[in-house]
This record gives structure tokens, C-alpha cells and sequence, in this order.
């Protein structure tokens, strides 16, 4: 974890967030390749539930909105943690997060006591003013999840998509929680990302459908690079449960730290659509004139974060070998993921090699996002391109001036191929098999 989280700053991947003053608390930003990695993990999420669905359509809501949707939600009053300070070194700590004793009681990870306060709920969402007054009837809240922007919008969907269950909201964007202990790198932050589908269906198939999102999830994992051993479905304990919930399974990683939570699927039964029904007086419901029939759909919620993915896939990845006796660190990040997708590498800086490596650049920057680097040895530059993911290298040497062709070189097997540049487009894209 420490070489990914020092490759990760070195390469520009996550830094931490106001590093001049010292950091703030937990927050990150993401610098040039995170934030290609981060949009691949979103791209792919988005073309796995929206763009291969006829089913699934695409909603941004606002993150700041009405605080009566977390009134009638039950965020104001059940979005809560359970916080304890430690009597002796007066830390604050998450209650359920805390390692205890044989007895159970739990132990203070700062000075080992084990006196503390009673335990009291704690609401993790950040309040706010709209407008320029400070009074009560200007709070608002930020959302602490997505998922009620689908909710308050269900009326909005059924009227202008005229759809029929079972049919879904897809939606990435930011939600914010006043964690009380955040960590563990990019894993537990206060601001975040999420990836939400709320999957309308018939009360009856719910049972199915909870089945089919939690399989579908793994394989999207799956298909992307994570071993399956290191993933698993653990279902929650009815005392774990979201106050939303009749079922939950988490899709778990096997961080280097132990297993931890990437995603979670609930079923949010009807409970949502009803709330808000009963708050705003609006109907939520689907009703087919033509049968007639009319009922209010229950919610399958594959729910995941973008950060705790991101991690993963760079995890997973990571790997170190040798090439030539040559010790190498490699990202073997699948291409859909990967930041670059090719890298073209000039053999020379010499200006008799620019002119065809910005053709072959041009040529490949409408497929793929493409690095270009013409700096150092070509051996350094391959260890370079290796160590940040991109599965391809494409070499323009001084032979590429009269055959006209380039040497493409895979990440993996460092094996290298001549291509001749008028079939380089379609060689690339057959070897990153999208
Ligand atoms: N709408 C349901 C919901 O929000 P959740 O399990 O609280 O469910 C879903 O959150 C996913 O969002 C989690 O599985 C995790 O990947 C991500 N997530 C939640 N809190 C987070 C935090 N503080 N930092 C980073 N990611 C977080």
C-alpha cells in the first residue's frame, strides 16, 4: 500500500489536497492521471448500466436541494454514526469501528484506554446557509448520497421516457459525509464520488433482481481486471442495515488492510418513493392506463464509489517483475482503465523524427488518449509508461522515416511488433480490445 500510495503521488495520479498548508484532514486531489483514471472508472461504469441498456437513463440532480428531502428521506433523523470520546486521551471515535477487548469493551487506538462516554448518534451530514442569513429557514443540507436526486425525480422520469418497470436511473456525482474517521488513503473521505442505479422493479421480482444486480456487479469488477479472489459478496446482518433496507450485500476487496467495501446493493423496497410521496403529496407511482394496473415499484441499489474502485483496479494491478535482469514495476491496468492508452515515444529528439511522430500522434489521439514523450533513454521511458499502466508504447525510430511503420510494444509481455502506419489504427485498437 505504501509503494502504490507513493507511486500514486510521485506519477500524479492523488496528492494530498492543500499540501502547501500542510494538508486538510483526509481530502485529496486528484492530479493528471487520477483524474483519467477516475473519469475511465466513471466512463466504464456508466457504459456498463446506461449505454449497453435500453432499460437504464441517465439523471444529474442537484447536490444541493430542498432540505425537506432528507426530512422526509429519514436522513435527518437516522443518517447517523455512533461516536464515543476516549476519557483519557479525549479522542473521538466511531463506536462500531472500534477493535475490543476479550470482554468486549472496546480499546482507544490512540492510548489503549478503555473508558469512554456513552455512545451518542452522530448526523454525517454537512449543513449549510443558502442566501446571505444564518437562520433556520435557510439550511440546507449537502446530499449525503445520490440516490434521493432519482427519487424526487421519479415522477419527472415515467413522464418524459415513458418507461415501464423494470427500468433504472443511472447517476455519478459527489456526495459528502462528515465522516468521523476518515482514512485509509482515498478509501473513507469526507468528500467523495459516488455511482448509483436505482433499479425500479415490480414488488414481486424484487428478490430476483436483488440477485441479478449483485452477480452483474462482481463480473463488472471481474471483467475489468479483479481477480475474483479477491472480491467478495458479504450480505448484511439485519442490525447493519440501512434504515432503507430489507436486504444488503456488499461487494468487499481485499485491500492490503483486510476486506473492505467497494460497493453496497440494497433493496430500498418501496420505501423511498412512498416517504417522499407522503411528504410532498405528489403521487409516485406507476400506473399503465391502457390495464390499468398501478403500484409503487420497489428500488434494487447497486451503490459504489468511485474512489474505492479506483483503488482497487490500481491494486489489483499493481505487480513488480524483471525484464533483461532489469527489476520493473508495471500497472497492469486493464484499457479501459488505464490512464494512457498508448504512449508515442519518438526514438530520438532530433527534429528529422517530429514531423512522423505528431502524424502517428494525431492519427492516434481520435482513438485512444495518448501520452507523448520524448524526453530520456527509450528504456526509461518504457519503465515509465509501464509503471503508470499504458498498455501500449508506439516507437517512431529513424527506419519509421522510409518503411513507414513503427514498432508497438505491449506492457505485458514487453513483446514488440513492427506496424505499418497506414494499419496502425486498426492494429491498436485490435490489441486493446475494447
Ligand atoms: N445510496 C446508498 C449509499 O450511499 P453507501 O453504502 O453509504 O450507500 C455507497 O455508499 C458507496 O459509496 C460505498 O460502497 C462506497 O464505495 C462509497 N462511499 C460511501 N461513503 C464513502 C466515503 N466516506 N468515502 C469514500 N467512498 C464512500
Amino acid at each position: 500500500m505504501d509503494e502504490l500510495v507513493r507511486l500514486c503521488r510521485t506519477r500524479g495520479f492523488v496528492w494530498p489536497s492543500a499540501e502547501i498548508y500542510g494538508g486538510f484532514r483526509s481530502t485529496y486531489d486528484y492530479g493528471p492521471l487520477g483524474v483519467l483514471v477516475s473519469r475511465n472508472v466513471k466512463d466504464a461504469w456508466w457504459r456498463s448500466m446506461v449505454q449497453l441498456r435500453r432499460e437504464v437513463v441517465g439523471l444529474d440532480a442537484a447536490i444541493l436541494s430542498s432540505p425537506k428531502i432528507w426530512e422526509a428521506s429519514g436522513h435527518l433523523a437516522n443518517f447517523t454514526d455512533p461516536l464515543i470520546d476516549c476519557r483519557s486521551c479525549k479522542q473521538r471515535w466511531r463506536a462500531d469501528h472500534l477493535a475490543t477487548a476479550g470482554d468486549g469493551t472496546p480499546t482507544c487506538p490512540n492510548c489503549g484506554g478503555r473508558d469512554f462516554t456513552e455512545a451518542r448518534p452522530f448526523n454525517l451530514m454537512f449543513k449549510t446557509f443558502v442566501g446571505p442569513v444564518e437562520e433556520d429557514s435557510a439550511v440546507a443540507y449537502l446530499r449525503p448520497e445520490t440516490a434521493q436526486g432519482h427519487f424526487v425525480n421519479f415522477a419527472n422520469v415515467l413522464q418524459s421516457e415513458h418507461l415501464r418497470p423494470p427500468f433504472g436511473t443511472a447517476q455519478v456525482g459527489k456526495s459528502f459525509r462528515n465522516e468521523i474517521t476518515p482514512g485509509n488513503f482515498v478509501f473513507r473521505t469526507r468528500e467523495f464520488e459516488q455511482m448509483e442505479l436505482e433499479y425500479f422493479v415490480p414488488p414481486a421480482e424484487a428478490g430476483e433482481w436483488f440477485q441479478y444486480w449483485c452477480n452483474e456487479r462482481l463480473q463488472w469488477y471481474m471483467r475489468l481486471g479483479i481477480p475474483s479472489e479477491m472480491l467478495r459478496l458479504r450480505h448484511h446482518a439485519p442490525e447493519e442495515l440501512s434504515h432503507y433496507s430489507v436486504e444488503t450485500a456488499d461487494i468487499e476487496f481485499e485491500f492490503p488492510w483486510g476486506w473492505g467495501e467497494l460497493e453496497g446493493i440494497a433493496n430500498r423496497t418501496d420505501y423511498d418513493l412512498k416517504a417522499h410521496a407522503k411528504a410532498s403529496g405528489e403521487t409516485l407511482e406507476f400506473y399503465d392506463p391502457t390495464s390499468g394496473e398501478r403500484f409503487v415499484p420497489y428500488v434494487i441499489e447497486p451503490a459504489a464509489g468511485v474512489a474505492r474502485a479506483m483503488m482497487a483496479f490500481l491494486i489489483a494491478a499493481y505487480a513488480t517483475d524483471e525484464i533483461g535482469g532489469e527489476k520493473r514495476t508495471v500497472l497492469r491496468l486493464h484499457p479501459r482503465i488505464a490512464p494512457y492508452q498508448v504512449a508515442v515515444l519518438p526514438l530520438s529528439k532530433k527534429d528529422t523524427l517530429l514531423p512522423l511522430s505528431q502524424e502517428v500522434l494525431q492519427l492516434l489521439q481520435p482513438v485512444a488518449m495518448c501520452d507523448y514523450d520524448d524526453t530520456r533513454s527509450i528504456g526509461r521511458r518504457y519503465r515509465r509508461q509501464d509503471e503508470i499502466g499504458t498498455p501500449l508504447c508506439v516507437t517512431v525510430d529513424f527506419a519509421s522515416l522510409d518503411d513507414k511503420a513503427v514498432t508497438v510494444r505491449d506492457r505485458d509481455s514487453t513483446a514488440q511488433e513492427r506496424v505499418p502506419i497506414d494499419r496502425l489504427v486498426g492494429a491498436v485498437a485490435a490489441r486493446l480490445a475494447w
